[in-house]
């Protein structure tokens, strides 16, 4: 109902009156094409001047609250900082995740030279009345799946939703888990992703503990392990990643754990009550983000991998040294070089023994040597591989009705001309927002560049792209906590960048991979060249 003389009434009755107009700023300090923040009340409101225009919407980004002004305005879409979610500062609507939710947004007026913003109210999505008699079924209640069901009813879906989830936890903030969550500082209501009346309000039909045990694309259903079944007029599997165990003795001792889910987390920490020593196994994401989180509680940390340089083989050796000295300047032990031969203690863990006869003291051990896809059902019905599920530009899988995303999907990559598998939070949700859009009808094909972040203490890098192997890194700026990004470069083709603090070079460089275009080993290193200004060349 719109707003009229300043005072509106409900469905219900109740009065409600207009926001008032609050002055933001004067119209002068609003430059073309320049995002500006400024406090208004409480709030912090963003002011972009487009063609003249002047639009508002919130200036913290809705994921983890990162100042948008510091982002990337490309046309009217703003990336976010820190981990590259982008909004439509016209609207204030979430373009792309890892955030979920749309900004605030507000109507602008601009009377003698000063602006004024109030807030408006969103409207609601339009029901697609023809979709009303199909069910679409989800099963994976992670990142995929969760922003396909949320995509689903934000763009109208208005049929039946049932989104199924083996944990018992309603879909949550992964990555968190290694992190704050690990290191005891998460605050509470960060770890799920939403409410717990937000499924029920939309209507999506959140079955958790609920195991998917066969696919049956004949008939189109899935049958869960107590052997009901639901069908489906469209399915989208996203069962994620299963944590690779070790093979060696002593690896099933009590004491000895992977991480994945919220429980995995919930069990370590635990254990970790009576523990002084932990060793971790594999100086990857997992395994470095958990060391820096335990080291945090104070613990005694080792990390043993089989690599000399920890993450050489994604950030290069520069980087990968950099990392590791953090690292040790917060007292993390590294064996590199060697592999666990053995894990002992009588019933709980009490050491690991190294391939180099070595042994570390241990109360607690966390395995964090990859993972491998979940597709247990989709091999049955001969839509995977051991690699993964192939699917096309529109996450689709051999048969019509199945889709498939996260870190299951194996999906067509242009710059490498060939389909790649990531196992990457935002690309998860951003190929769940597009699959489920593409279940809807749409024919836009997937065209993302990969990318995620890792935390490691108060230090989060950002990567994107995809360079398996590359010959040469451009850098700008020294390797050091002060911030970098570096390019990744394989026969002078850029395929991949990574940065420390260097947000808004960062976004123009993937934006660059994103559209195709060149940049050459010099004009990386070469600070005087703009980056944003080669985005459109
Ligand atoms: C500890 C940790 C930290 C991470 N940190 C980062 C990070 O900092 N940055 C980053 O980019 N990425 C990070 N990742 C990776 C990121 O979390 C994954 O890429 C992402 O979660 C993949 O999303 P998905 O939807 O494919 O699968 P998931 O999020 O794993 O969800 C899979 C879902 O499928 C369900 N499921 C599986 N099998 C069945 C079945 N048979 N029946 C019913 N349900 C089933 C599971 O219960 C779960 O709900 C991290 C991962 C972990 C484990
Ligand atoms: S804070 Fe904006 S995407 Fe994470």
């Amino acid at each position: 109902m719109p707003w009229s003389d300043g005072v509106r009434v409900n469905h219900r009755g109740t009065v409600m009156t207009e926001p008032d107009w609050q002055k933001v700023t004067s119209e002068g300090d609003v430059k073309e094409g320049i995002p500006v923040a400024f406090k208004v009340g409480k709030e912090k409101v963003l002011l972009v001047r487009l063609e003249g225009q002047i639009h508002a919407c919130a200036g913290e980004c809705t994921h983890y609250h990162a100042p948008l002004e510091e982002g990337l305005l490309t046309g009217h879409i703003i990336t976010c900082p820190w981990h590259n979610a982008r909004f439509d500062v016209t609207t204030g609507e979430m373009v792309s995740p890892p955030a979920l939710a749309h900004l605030r947004c507000y109507e602008v007026k601009v009377e003698d030279g000063t602006v004024y913003v109030r807030r408006t109210k969103r409207a609601k999505p339009t029901p697609r009345p023809e979709t009303e008699d199909q069910t679409f079924v989800i099963v994976g209640a992670g990142a995929a799946g969760n922003a396909a069901a949320e995509t689903l009813r934000r763009e109208g879906f208005a049929g039946r939703i049932c989104l199924i989830t083996a944990e018992a936890d309603r879909p949550y903030d992964r990555p968190n888990l290694s992190k704050e969550y690990l290191a005891g500082t998460a605050k509470p209501g960060w770890i799920p992703l939403r409410s717990e009346t937000f499924y029920p309000k939309r209507d999506i039909e959140l079955m958790t503990e609920r195991r998917v045990v066969r696919l049956d694309c004949g008939v189109r259903s899935v049958t869960f392990e107590n052997s009901q079944s639901v069908h489906y007029d469209r399915l989208l599997v996203a069962t994620g990643g299963r944590p690779r165990r070790l093979d060696i003795p002593g690896s099933d001792l009590e004491g000895v754990f992977t991480l994945r889910s919220k429980t995995d987390a919930d069990q370590i920490i635990a254990a970790l009550t009576d523990a002084q020593n932990v060793v971790v196994i594999g100086a990857s994401f997992i395994g470095l983000e958990a060391a820096a989180s335990l080291i945090e509680r104070g613990l005694t940390v080792s990390v043993v991998g089989p690599e000399e340089v920890p993450l050489a083989r994604v950030f290069g050796e520069r980087i990968g040294k950099w990392l590791m000295g953090l690292h040790e300047k917060k007292g993390v032990e590294f064996h590199l070089g060697v592999k666990p031969a053995e894990i002992k203690g009588k019933q709980r863990v009490e050491s690991v023994t190294l391939s180099d006869g070595s042994r570390l003291a241990a109360d607690v051990v966390i395995v964090g040597i990859g993972v491998t896809p979940v597709v247990d059902c989709l091999s049955s019905a001969g839509l995977a591989a051991e690699s993964g599920v192939p699917v096309d530009e529109h996450l689709k899988t051999a048969d019509d009705w199945v889709y498939a995303a996260g870190d299951i999907a194996l999906v067509p990559y242009a710059p490498l001309a060939r389909r790649i598998r990531v196992e990457h939070w935002a690309v998860a949700e951003r190929q769940g927002q597009h699959a489920a859009r593409a279940m809807m009808g749409s024919t836009e094909p997937y065209n993302e560049v990969p990318f995620f972040w890792t935390q490691q203490y108060d230090k989060s890098l950002s990567y994107a792209g995809l360079a398996t192997s590359f010959d040469r890194i451009a850098y700008r700026g020294t390797v050091s906590g002060k911030g970098f990004l570096a390019g990744y470069y394989q026969e002078d083709k850029l395929l991949a960048v990574a940065s420390l603090w260097s947000d808004a070079e960062f976004i123009a460089a993937s934006e660059i991979l994103k559209a195709g275009k060149a940049v050459t080993f010099e004009q990386f290193e070469d600070e005087k060249v703009d980056l944003r200004e080669l985005i459109g060349s």
